[in-house]
């Protein structure tokens, strides 16, 4: 399963891929207006300037007309380069949009997925990634994850290769249900993917092996002094 950071705070992207290499960045206008950039196109590029090369950079278009999506997308592609994933979210216009996008061979992930039927016009439509809004989807009376879950297994019934990236997410569990259920992509905000890494048990764990060694061998050492 491919993990990306929601987050646009270069600060944070930095200190996440200085831990464990992740597999790229998600944004949405949300998240870009959250840094304070009034340039979304200039924080992007910073984002761009400190993760890997091959990982993938996830940005949203704002126009909700079909020619003004494609427009948008085109020019964000050419200034970010084709390592961009345009997130087009899925309204009856967007559709339209990621049709023609895909068909001029851009990346588009289907963003704001709130149901397993629009997220399977969008896969019918091109879409390289689905985004279903798990805690979205919650928060109004759904299930999220089984909605996540249903896309998943309606779009690999169907022969598609578009893969679901669940985002949207509160806690560390929803996202294990991903991975347990074979989810190709998840995006986790940084305070959830800390929670997925941190295991106090296991550092607890470590504090006493280092004082029953410490009791034996002497106070600061290692294996290196011996
Ligand atoms: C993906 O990038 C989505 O826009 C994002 O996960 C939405 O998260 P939220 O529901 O916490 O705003």
């Amino acid at each position: 399963m491919l993990i990306l950071i929601d987050d646009a705070d270069v600060t944070k992207i930095k200190e996440l891929y200085a831990k464990y290499p992740y597999d790229g960045v998600t944004t949405n206008p949300t998240i870009l207006s959250k840094t304070g950039n009034p340039d979304p196109m200039d924080q992007l590029k910073k984002i761009q300037s400190v993760i890997p090369k091959d990982a993938m950079l996830h940005a949203q278009v704002l126009s909700t007309e079909t020619e003004d999506m494609v427009r948008e997308a085109r020019h964000m592609v050419s200034v970010l380069g084709e390592n961009t994933y345009i997130k087009v979210p899925v309204t009856a216009n967007g559709l339209k949009a990621i049709d023609i996008l895909a068909k001029e061979g851009i990346s588009v992930t289907a963003t704001a997925v709130y149901g397993v039927m629009p997220a399977f016009m969008a896969a019918k439509a091109g879409a390289k990634f689905l985004a279903p809004y798990v805690n979205r989807l919650d928060n109004l009376g759904y299930d999220g994850v089984q909605i996540a879950k249903d896309i998943h297994t309606m779009i690999k019934a169907s022969g598609y290769e578009t893969e679901v990236l669940g985002a949207s997410f509160k806690n560390s569990q929803q996202v294990l249900e991903m991975g347990k259920f074979g989810i190709g992509v998840v995006t986790v905000n940084p305070d959830t993917l800390k929670s997925l890494a941190l295991n106090q048990v296991a550092e607890k764990a470590v504090q006493d092996f280092i004082q029953d060694f410490e009791e034996c061998c002497g106070a600061g050492k290692t294996m290196l002094d011996f």
